[in-house]
């Protein structure tokens, strides 16, 4: 399988802190936010990764993260000149889709939690597409996803102004090949976007879309506005003085996994090693 972040949007609701750099590289408590998401495929197994940026990012993008050997992965990146909806990173990607199935994170949305991992692997390598539920207040500014009474998804909404469940749909998607043939033949919504809740509807159609829930153990953000943004702040600088263990931290999860020796881990620790991160991945061994 296949990875793509797509960290191209505009961070319109983020002006001006977002008007010189691009949203996914400004600090989420102690680490750039496309951190997260790195870190949300590497935890679901997938190290072949495609950075779908705007073209004035992109040196930044690649000055931060390279080619990704640091963290035993594959790292590309491509550019999206104009910002054409979601559903535009598969037809950037296509060629370096390929034949396979394909994750997409979006470069703003943060994920943790118990057994975040084994959830993203069961959804790595399924036939048709698996997104995902959350529970929220408010949901109006999410695709959301309503259910049965069997919980067998009966609809899906780009940002309904009366949301028929409280449930969003977070940032992360699994789609078999298809899904680039279903870009292709998209059509613009009504605010010029290829949208991916039109994608999803489309596996609905098929009968080839599972939804599942993340439950409580599982915390999402979408850091779209600057509550968001503060909110998970909060949250990850709070959870990691408590726990004493790091969120998203990338080359913990590329050791664990066995992607990069302990030689490496060290060496980017020593790198590092003035702040509490690089002291912190020094700890691991
Ligand atoms: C996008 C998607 C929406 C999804 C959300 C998750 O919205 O269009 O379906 O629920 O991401 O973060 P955006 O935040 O780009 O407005």
């Amino acid at each position: 399988m296949k990875g793509i972040i797509l960290a191209a949007g505009k961070g319109t609701r983020l002006y001006p802190i977002t008007q010189v750099i691009s949203k996914p590289l400004l600090p989420i408590y102690d680490k750039p936010m496309i951190y997260y998401p790195l870190s949300a495929l590497l935890l679901a197994g997938v190290t072949d990764i495609l950075i779908i940026v705007a073209p004035d990012s992109i040196d930044s993008y690649k000055a931060l993260l390279g080619d990704g050997s640091e963290i035993g992965a594959r790292l590309e990146y491509a550019i999206q000149p104009v910002a054409r909806g979601i559903a535009d990173a598969f037809i950037i990607g296509e060629d370096f889709i390929g034949d396979d199935s394909v994750c997409l994170v979006l470069g703003d949305n943060i994920f943790c939690g118990q057994n975040l991992g084994s959830i993203l692997q069961r959804a790595n390598g399924k036939s048709g597409a698996t997104i995902f539920g959350y529970r929220v207040n408010d949901p109006r500014e999410f695709g959301v996803v309503e259910f049965d009474k069997k919980k067998k998804v009966i609809s899906l909404e780009e940002k309904p102004k009366e949301p028929k469940s409280p449930y969003a749909v977070p940032g992360i998607y699994f789609y078999d090949n298809r899904v680039v043939e279903i870009a292709k033949n998209l059509k613009p919504s009504k605010r010029g976007e290829l949208e991916i809740t039109d994608i999803n509807k489309k596996y609905l159609e098929l009968g080839e879309l599972s939804v599942q829930l993340f439950g409580r153990g599982i915390t999402w953000f979408d850091t779209g506005s600057p509550d968001g943004l503060l909110a998970a702040t909060q949250f990850i600088s709070k959870k990691q003085t408590k726990d004493g263990r790091y969120i998203a931290c990338i080359e913990e999860i590329a050791w664990q996994k066995g992607l990069i020796s302990t030689e490496k881990l060290k060496r980017t620790g020593k790198r590092l090693s003035p702040t509490a991160y690089g002291k912190y991945l020094s700890s691991l061994t």
